[in-house]
């Protein structure tokens, strides 16, 4: 009865840690088409960013040291001198007025997972808070 016990806990967690898996593998493969179509081609697909020009996000401390200003940047684009891995830059990034909350969502949490060492997860509603918190 014990043992009974114990398999059915271990597979009621087995169960609940694949669910969380396909919602994140969901979300980043949604992200990384998103953000093919609408990053890549200043970021590139690998994040390396363009020489003194394009910031990088792979291993960017930006990203690191300002997890929560992604979703406002994809939104409304950037606009002034940024450093990033000891490097300046001041082109302007443009604003993106056709994706909606989830997409940003989706690329958002792309960045993260696939740019950053900590593997960070963010859920939509804390993303829809912080696009409505924008610039305040
Ligand atoms: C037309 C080129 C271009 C496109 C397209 C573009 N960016 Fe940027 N991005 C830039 C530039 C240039 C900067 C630096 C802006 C500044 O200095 O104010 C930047 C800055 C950033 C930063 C902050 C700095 C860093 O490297 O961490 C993030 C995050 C970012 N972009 C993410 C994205 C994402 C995600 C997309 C797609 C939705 C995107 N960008 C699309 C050019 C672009």
């Amino acid at each position: 009865m014990k043992r009974f016990n114990w398999l059915l806990l271990l597979s009621l967690l087995v169960f609940a840690c694949s669910d969380v898996n396909t919602n994140l593998l969901h979300t980043v493969s949604n992200g990384r088409m998103l953000y093919e179509e609408h990053c890549a081609n200043c970021h590139q697909s690998n994040g390396s960013g363009l020489a003194q020009l394009i910031p990088p996000l792979n291993r960017a401390d930006y990203l690191v040291n300002y997890p929560q200003q992604i979703p406002c940047i994809i939104k409304f684009g950037m606009d002034s001198a940024i450093k990033v891995n000891e490097q300046v830059y001041h082109l302007k990034m443009p604003s993106n007025p056709q994706l909606t909350d989830k997409d940003i969502y989706y690329i958002t949490q792309f960045v993260l997972y696939n740019f950053t060492d900590s593997h960070a997860i963010i859920n939509d509603s804390e993303v829809a808070l912080q696009l409505k918190n924008c610039g305040k």
